[in-house]
């Protein structure tokens, strides 16, 4: 961790670059309220929805239907029935009078998990370096259609939080990179195909989501962390517009239906109530039309929260099987008592409603068909409290011939660092000696660990709740040994890093190839792995992996080396071996992980992927790193992101620091030039900051306000620990529970948080997404790649451009393709410079702007191999 003064300096440095027009008094307050303890202007009302965009029909659908509910019903959506209530991870009420089943919710990021004949995909991260959007669509579209077909109605992904930060991060692998263009691509394709296929998605972890250690106050005490509250991430307005808030725009312009907000604090404000994060930069700047809801246990307050911008609350109870609830019967209570205006749930109820009918989703949805809580066929409906014994799992085999789909994923994900003399591809070897456990099953099958929470065998996936079970792991063994009996190849293979004479014994033998498997992995907070608490206490390899390729590449000159992670290892100490003649970094791969590497090892896919992230010489030279130790007493634990939006290349260029394999490096089997550059300028005329009032807030439908009307029906069996929305009471006292029952809400919310009026709209606004001109193309930049070696290939030329301040980064990605060019052939590189592309973030102005320093646009194949470069007229 920097110190206060870093913090300060940072933040005032990151302004005076960005604001041409601040005057002193403006700077020196900026100044100070850079501190330690950083906090969040309040912003309110909570922006109400309009149906903008392509958002129009589902909106007119929903209103239709809110218009006929109670307010009982409208609270039912808003609310989970509490965890492990329902089958689903979680489940919100019903509406069993217009036939509307509960909305499930469930993970997610690689598959439907806690399930059955589901598949495995490959994680966020792995897919990223395949730099293609027509991959990341059909992962999207394959995911969702699996989760439709069981019965889901949001599936709890993609994720943009953690963005990766810091290369320990546990859930990075969740995630796509730490280059939030990339990312940013990467998210939006993703949720256009799980929304194709029917089902909403759920951007998360909303925001600044960078670590596990820490994110919650329960999981940090049972580490034996003595803390009161949940981390907070201090970020500067300018850091979380240019860098961790971009993806979740791109999110939002794809059409995204909800989003998570996280666990953590955000300026010492939490995220699921924090009206800054959630109406003033969600809601009303990027016009989020979608509904907002919360990580598990992550809602901390009852009106607070919904004035400042959640929509749903998840699972529903205040803490697991409490039984009890901010919202529900509260909510209810709030909006009779007027606490919480009746716009507000309205809107919250439109919100859920536009995204359930925007994917196609209808009044009468084939019910869930499995069980989150058990694999039996039989089981209790209500597992929380065991009763209701009936069929819970209908077993339904949603995979189609999505096998195929992931092992193409796998290949084409397949990073080729190294690649000396044409080591690879082999063809036909005469001998093949296989070694390591990452090569092999987990003996105690592949979901022998619950969430995957440990690291036996090859790592198909990483561990937490973005987990699934898998459906068979085709391991590196059994795929290279059928290859290499098919080829007539001797093959051996010992699966167990310790058995070091053996090991010894069978590398040193003449003609032997020999490919190593390590693996370095990482997972969700909850689930404790060797020490690592989610987040890696080291980048080193695991079981002594760095060891054993060291050891092998003593005896073998033709060592090969295989990398299954979570992110960037450290190879100092043996990358630059001449016996190791192959290094490929395969990800996390999922279920067809051996098929996946055989095919990339043979050549009968040709390498193109590119790491996502950097791989540093040492764990230092990143800059950033997780906060592993509480720094503020009992108080909740301050993340400055005083790097600003210096992380991962940008950090590298900045301090000049060479890495081993730069962002965006990748080797193929063929060779590339590129020539040519052309810059068209398409003269997209002035940018124009949106103006204007929005309308005054609507309500829809009457409600009684006569208590006795919202009491528990009669007829109705009460579930225990269930969350209705009735009461219990005709006195809100009792009803509430609540001994501070009664306060006024000008006594506890800030002020304008109920206000219906007309709001001023703000400059960056104006479409989901934000100013729709700044998706404005401004130039076309196209160059010519050939093909120059010997075999037909792909390849990813990626597009970078030097903003030019004397506080941006040297450079910045803007965009890439993935080409598909055949020996001696050409084609033509094509990316569209946005007007966003070129624009910073001036705090000041509270508005992008493209500022007069020059800019350079450089293209090549890699962040740090640009052999063509121009600057911008
Ligand atoms: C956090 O504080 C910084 C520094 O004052 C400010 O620039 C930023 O907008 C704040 N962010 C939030 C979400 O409150
Ligand atoms: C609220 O949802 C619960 C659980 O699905 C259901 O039993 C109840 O009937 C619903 N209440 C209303 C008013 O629709
Ligand atoms: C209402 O919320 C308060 C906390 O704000 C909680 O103590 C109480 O139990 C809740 N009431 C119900 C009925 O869930
Ligand atoms: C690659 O091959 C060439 C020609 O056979 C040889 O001179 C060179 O030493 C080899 N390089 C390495 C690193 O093995
Ligand atoms: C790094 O962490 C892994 C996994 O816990 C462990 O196996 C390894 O020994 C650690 N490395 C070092 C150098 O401490
Ligand atoms: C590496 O070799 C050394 C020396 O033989 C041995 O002590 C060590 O256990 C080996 N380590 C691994 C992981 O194979
Ligand atoms: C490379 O392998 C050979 C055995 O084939 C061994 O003699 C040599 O010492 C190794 N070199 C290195 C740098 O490990
Ligand atoms: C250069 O690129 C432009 C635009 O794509 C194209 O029209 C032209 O033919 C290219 N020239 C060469 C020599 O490839
Ligand atoms: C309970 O009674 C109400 C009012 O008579 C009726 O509308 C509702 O359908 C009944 N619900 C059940 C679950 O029987
Ligand atoms: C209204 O209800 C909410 C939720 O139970 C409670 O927190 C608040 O104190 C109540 N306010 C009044 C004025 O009764």
């Amino acid at each position: 961790m920097r110190g206060p003064v870093d913090v300060l300096l940072t933040l005032a440095a990151r302004t005076t670059s960005h604001s041409s027009t601040l005057t002193p008094d403006q700077l020196s307050s900026s100044i100070n309220s850079a501190n330690l303890n950083a906090t969040s202007a309040p912003f309110y009302p909570s922006p109400w929805m309009n149906g903008q965009g392509e958002w129009s029909a589902a909106y007119a659908k929903a209103k239709d239907f809110v218009s006929q509910l109670t307010l009982l019903e409208k609270v039912n959506l808003t609310t989970g029935v509490g965890w492990e209530g329902e089958q689903c991870v979680g489940q919100a009420g019903s509406i069993p009078r217009l036939g509307l089943r509960s909305m499930c919710m469930q993970d997610a990021p690689v598959g439907v998990r806690s399930t059955d004949y589901n598949s495995v995909f490959s994680s966020g991260q792995t897919v990223a370096a395949t730099f293609d959007r027509g991959l990341f669509y059909a992962r999207g579209h394959a995911m969702g259609a699996e989760h439709k077909a069981k019965g889901v109605t949001v599936q709890l992904g993609p994720v943009a939080g953690p963005l990766g930060r810091a290369p320990e991060g546990g859930r990075n692998w969740e995630g796509f990179s730490p280059d939030p263009y990339l990312t940013g691509v990467a998210i939006a394709e993703t949720i256009k195909g799980t929304q194709d296929a029917g089902v909403i998605a759920c951007a998360k972890h909303y925001i600044g989501n960078e670590q596990e250690h820490f994110r919650q106050v329960p999981e940090a005490i049972g580490y034996g962390y003595d803390i009161d509250e949940a981390l907070s991430s201090n970020i500067d307005d300018v850091t979380m517009h240019e860098l961790y808030l971009w993806p979740f725009a791109d999110a939002v312009r794809a059409g995204l239906g909800s989003i998570m907000c996280s666990y953590n604090q955000v300026n010492n404000s939490y995220a699921c109530q924090n009206s800054k994060l959630l109406n003033n930069l969600l809601k009303d700047e990027l016009g989020f039309q979608g509904f907002v809801m919360s990580d598990w246990q992550a809602q901390h307050t009852g009106a607070a929260s919904a004035v400042a911008g959640l929509d749903m609350s998840m699972p529903g109870d205040t803490l697991f099987n409490s039984g009890i609830s901010y919202w529900g019967a509260n909510l209810t209570l709030a909006v009779l008592n007027g606490t919480v205006p009746e716009y507000r749930l309205d809107d919250m109820a439109l919100r859920i409603m536009s995204a359930y009918f925007k994917v196609g989703l209808t009044l009468d949805e084939p019910p869930i068909n499995f069980d989150s809580w058990t694999l039996d066929t039989y089981g209790p409906l209500h597992a929380s409290v065991g009763s209701n014994v009936q069929q819970v799992n209908w077993h339904v085999d949603v995979r189609g011939d999505h096998g195929a789909l992931i092992r193409n994923i796998g290949a084409r994900a397949t990073v080729l660092l190294k690649n000396v003399n044409n080591t690879l591809p082999l063809s036909r070897p005469k001998f093949v000696a296989v070694i390591g456990e990452d090569a092999g099953p987990n003996l105690q099958g592949p979901n022998g660990c619950a969430d995957r929470g440990c690291d036996d065998g090859t790592l198909g996936m990483a561990w937490g709740s973005g987990s699934a079970n898998f459906p068979y792991l085709v391991t590196p063994d059994s795929a290279l040994q059928a290859q290499a009996l098919a080829d007539g190849t001797r093959y051996e293979s010992i699966l167990d890093n310790y058995a070091t004479p053996q090991i010894k014994a069978l590398v040193s033998q003449t003609d032997a190839t020999t490919i190593v498997f390590v693996n370095a992995d990482s997972g969700e907070g909850f689930v404790n792995v060797d020490g690592n608490e989610g987040d890696r206490q080291n980048l080193t390899l695991w079981h002594s992996g760095d060891e054993l390729v060291k050891n092998v590449s003593k005896l073998c000159s033709n060592t090969i080396v295989v990398i299954h992670s979570t992110g960037p290892t450290i190879l100092t100490g043996w990358h630059d071996s001449p016996n190791i003649t192959a290094i490929l970094w395969a990800g996390v791969p999922g279920q067809e992980s051996g098929n996946s590497i055989t095919d990339i090892l043979y050549g009968k896919v040709n390498p193109a992927a590119r790491t996502p992230f950097t791989w540093g010489p040492t764990r230092e030279s990143y800059g950033t790193d997780i906060l592993y130790t509480p720094n503020n007493g009992r108080d909740a634990p301050q993340d400055n992101f005083s790097e600003g939006v210096f992380i991962d290349y940008r950090n590298f260029d900045r301090q000049n620091i060479t890495p081993i394999y730069e962002f965006g490096y990748g080797l193929s089997y063929t060779t590339f030039s590129y020539s040519n550059l052309t810059i068209t300028n398409a003269h997209a005329g002035h940018y124009t900051p949106t103006t204007g009032m929005t309308e005054q807030a609507s309500t829809f439908g009457n409600h009684s306000t006569n208590l006795n009307d919202y009491l528990f029906p009669k007829n109705l069996t009460r579930i225990e620990q269930y969350i209705y929305p009735y009461l219990s009471s005709t006195d809100g006292r009792a009803a509430s529970h609540d001994p501070s029952y009664g306060q006024p809400a000008s006594k506890f919310l800030p002020d304008n948080a109920i206000s219906d009026s007309p709001q001023p709209k703000l400059a960056a606004s104006g479409a989901p997404g934000g100013n729709p001109q700044l998706w404005d193309v401004m130039y076309t930049v196209t160059a010519t790649i050939t093909n120059t070696g010997a075999r037909n290939g792909e390849e990813v030329p990626q597009l970078y451009i030097s903003l030019g301040g004397p506080n941006d980064p040297k450079h910045i990605l803007r965009g890439f393709e993935r080409l598909s060019i055949d020996t001696g052939k050409t084609a033509t590189f094509t990316a569209d410079l946005l007007r966003r592309d070129l624009s910073n973030w001036d705090p000041v102005k509270q508005d992008w702007a493209i500022t007069s320093y020059p800019k350079t646009v450089y293209v090549g194949s890699s962040s740090r191999n640009l052999p063509l470069a121009r600057t911008l007229e």
